[in-house]
């Protein structure tokens, strides 16, 4: 039995806390926090390569999924057939060291090339264009009138409730006549400025693995499950999520 089966076995035991359709894991620790996520991350892309011949995943930033990227690297998979997009982006250059794409693409070893083809979005140029850009992308890549479905996303959800850049309050998480969407600076907010995919498009992943670890995030995971306002707590929209939802918890984010 892999880890990832004993996990699911014991979470059918009742030892997870699923309070609406989507998946919770819990793992025991970082380092099988990271290696469950890279294995639902490698099967996610495996099926998508044998069904379709292309895997198409978008990357969050932050900081909980640079091991899970690590070890999604690591193992042996048909990087050739995947394209790497990303969830949302700062205002920085690709070199910055607050660069999502620079994060994800040094985790995932995408220097070389040989790690599957990066798409990332442009936090160097103004961030309207950005957003504008990449949406184009994304029409050209998944076609423009069919619905942008990424055979796996990952997110984080921030202390405030915020996930991909949807941050609270701003009505962020109810844009939906775009793809992507620039989030302007607010200074009041401490909001800096964003690009972002929109709820449209995180809601049409076939896998979301919503990533989070520590005791600090354990009252948002219990809110962003819970009913309530969206636009109070942005995670909320997962709860509308039409693929498969897996929160990837360690023990202090699951309260246990
Ligand atoms: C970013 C994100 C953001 C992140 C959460 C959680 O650019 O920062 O994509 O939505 O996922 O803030 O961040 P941590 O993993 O650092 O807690």
């Amino acid at each position: 039995m892999t880890t990832l089966e004993r996990e699911r076995e014991s979470e059918s035991k009742g030892d997870a806390a699923s309070s609406h359709e989507s998946e919770v894991i819990v793992a025991k620790d970082r380092s099988e926090h990271a290696a469950l996520g890279a294995e639902l991350l490698a099967r996610a892309i495996t099926e998508a390569v044998d069904q379709r011949g292309i895997a198409r995943v978008a990357l969050s930033g932050g900081t909980t999924p640079s091991e899970t990227y690590q070890r999604l690297a690591a193992l042996k998979l048909p990087f050739d057939k995947v394209e790497w997009y990303w969830v949302d982006e700062r205002g920085v250059p690709p070199d910055h060291e607050r660069s999502n794409y620079r994060a994800a693409a040094h985790d995932l070893g995408l220097d070389g090339g040989q790690h599957g083809k990066a798409f990332r979005m442009e936090g160097e140029r103004d961030l309207s264009e950005a957003a504008t850009a990449y949406e184009k992308r994304l029409r050209g890549a998944f076609g423009v009138a069919g619905a942008v479905s990424f055979d796996a996303m990952t997110l984080g959800v921030g202390d405030d409730g915020h996930t991909a850049s949807l941050f609270p309050g701003i009505g962020a998480v109810s844009i939906d006549d775009r793809l992507v969407a620039h989030i302007a600076e607010q200074p009041e907010k401490k909001l800096e400025a964003r690009v972002t995919l929109t709820a449209p498009v995180i809601l049409e992943a076939r896998l979301l693995l919503v990533l989070v670890r520590g005791a600090s995030k354990r009252a948002v995971v219990e809110k962003a499950r819970a009913a309530g306002p969206e636009d109070e707590v942005p995670s909320r929209l997962t709860q509308r999520a039409k693929g498969r939802v897996i929160w990837l918890l360690d023990r202090e984010a699951a309260g246990q």
